[in-house]
């Protein structure tokens, strides 16, 4: 890893830190394509399910190797979808808020994920309101992104601000291909030095011109990221806050992400693109 030097405007930027993580993430035993609920999704084209958990497997591991840790949920038969973890609730201080999923072909994830937290001493918020867990929920410092217009709905927003006591702001997206927030942004560093704001990557594509202006005045800082990369999901990325796993497609982001003086490592999920899930898709944090 070559050193890098901050450039000036920047001097103020604390140099990445690693954080420990702590991940729920599920084996891909079940994958298939078998329904259509995003515009990746093509169940007439076939999927390698060994190729998928040798895909998988490589994450597992990547993460071991960093230092992280890794819990598992046991996957069920006939919810291909559960591999996509980030889905299955958002935790925050030991508090889980589950999911409720949007359309009825991921419905009973959402019990499971319930009890894998109740399981594991997160007290479990039932919500009221359609929401698709991280994959929409972001924490950036004392913030949640929230993310709209595909799955998680707009009263869930304000549902997650009352169950946490943070402050949300809502996001919309607009492109199909980017349906939930996880695919438009990634949170680089949600640990705020004193008086800054954490640190971001985004999509400009995938959002509203309202979220847009919103995303600047909050982030100024953030890294913008270019339309083929984002084609590719590399916004579906995961940090620690040094280490950034990501695409191997990506290859523009990691440059920006290197000359930021992040560590990009790259994991390849083709296999799981075909579901339209990547990295982030496949972790969801567990914040005890
Ligand atoms: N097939 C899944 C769905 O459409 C993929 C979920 C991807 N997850 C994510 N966090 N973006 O619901």
């Amino acid at each position: 890893m070559p050193v890098t030097t901050l450039p000036a405007s920047r001097s103020e930027a604390a140099t990445p830190r690693q954080h420990h993580r702590r991940y729920l993430m599920c084996r891909p035993e079940h994958f298939t394509v078998s329904y259509r609920i995003n515009p990746w999704m093509e169940p007439a084209r076939p999927t390698d399910t060994a190729l998928a958990l040798r895909q998988w497997q490589a994450l597992y591991d990547t993460y071991l190797a960093l230092g992280h840790e890794v819990e598992l949920i046991d996957a069920v038969p006939g919810l291909p979808d559960m591999v996509y973890t980030a889905n299955g609730g958002f935790t925050l201080d030991g508090v889980a808020y589950g999911a409720r999923f949007r359309f009825p072909e991921r419905a009973a994830e959402a019990d499971h994920f319930n009890t894998w937290f109740t399981g594991h001493g997160f007290d479990l918020v039932v919500p009221q309101e359609v929401n698709e867990g991280e994959g929409d929920f972001l924490l950036a410092g004392d913030l949640i992104l929230a993310g709209t217009g595909f799955r998680s709905t707009g009263d869930s927003h304000r549902e997650v601000a009352e169950v946490f006591g943070r402050e949300v702001v809502s996001l919309t997206l607009v492109r199909p291909h980017f349906y939930h927030l996880d695919t438009a942004l990634t949170i680089l560093d949600p640990v705020v030095a004193e008086g800054g704001t954490a640190t971001v990557a985004y999509l400009p594509e995938a959002f509203d011109d309202a979220s847009l202006g919103v995303l600047a005045d909050l982030f100024p800082d953030a890294i913008r990221v270019g339309a083929e990369d984002g084609a590719v999901f590399g916004l579906n990325s995961a940090s620690d806050g040094r280490n950034v796993l990501v695409s191997p497609r990506a290859t523009g982001f990691a440059a920006q992400l290197a000359e930021r003086g992040y560590n990009p490592v790259t994991v390849d999920l083709s296999e799981l693109l075909l579901g339209g899930g990547g990295i982030k898709c496949c972790t969801l944090e567990l914040r005890g």
